[in-house]
C-alpha cells in the first residue's frame, strides 16, 4: 500500500477523533451519500443505525491494520464479493469515497488538514482499488 508511516499516523490520529462521534458521523455519511445519488438508497435494506455501526467497525478494522496490509487484503476481497451480492457496482465507490471525505471534513473541522485529507484519499484509493479488482461490474 502506497502510504507513508506519517500518513498512517495522520489517519490513525484523525480517526480517533471521529470515533467518539461515530453514530453522528455515520448519519452525516449516509445523508451526504444519498444527496449525491438518491438511487443508492434502495440498495440498503437493513436498519441504518446498524449499518452505520458496521461501517465504522469496518473502518476501525481497516485503520488498525494499516501497518499490516497483508491482513487487510483478504478481508477487503471478501467484503467486495459480499458487496456484489448487495448490488454494488464499481462506479459506486466514487460517491461513497466523496461522502466519506465530506464526513471527515465536517467531523474534524480544522484538524482535517490538506495533509490528513491526502492520507485518507490514498487509503480510500487502496480500499476501492482492491475491492473493485474483485468485482465484475
Ligand atoms: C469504502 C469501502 C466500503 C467499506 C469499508 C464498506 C463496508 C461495509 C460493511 C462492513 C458492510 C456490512 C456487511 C458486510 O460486512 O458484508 C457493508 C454493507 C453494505 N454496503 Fe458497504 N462498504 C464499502 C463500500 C460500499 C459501496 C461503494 C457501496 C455502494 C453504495 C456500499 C453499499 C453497501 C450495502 C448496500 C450494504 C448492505 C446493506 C444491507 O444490509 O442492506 N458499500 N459495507
Amino acid at each position: 500500500m502506497a502510504l507513508t508511516a506519517h500518513q498512517v499516523t495522520l489517519i490513525t490520529e484523525s480517526f480517533k477523533k471521529v470515533e467518539p462521534i461515530s453514530l453522528k458521523a455515520a448519519e452525516i455519511f449516509y445523508d451526504t451519500l444519498f444527496s449525491y445519488d438518491p438511487s443508492l438508497k434502495s440498495l440498503f435494506k437493513g436498519d441504518m443505525k446498524q449499518q452505520g455501526r458496521k461501517l465504522m467497525a469496518m473502518l476501525h478494522a481497516a485503520v488498525s491494520t494499516l501497518n499490516a496490509p497483508e491482513q487487510l487484503l483478504p478481508v477487503l476481497q471478501q467484503l467486495a464479493k459480499r458487496h456484489e451480492g448487495y448490488g454494488v457496482k464499481k462506479s459506486h465507490f466514487t460517491p461513497v469515497g466523496n461522502a466519506l471525505l465530506h464526513t471527515l471534513k465536517v467531523g474534524l473541522g480544522d484538524d482535517f488538514t490538506p495533509e490528513t485529507r491526502a492520507a485518507w484519499v490514498a487509503l480510500l484509493h487502496f480500499v476501492a482499488d482492491t475491492m473493485k479488482a474483485e468485482m465484475a461490474a
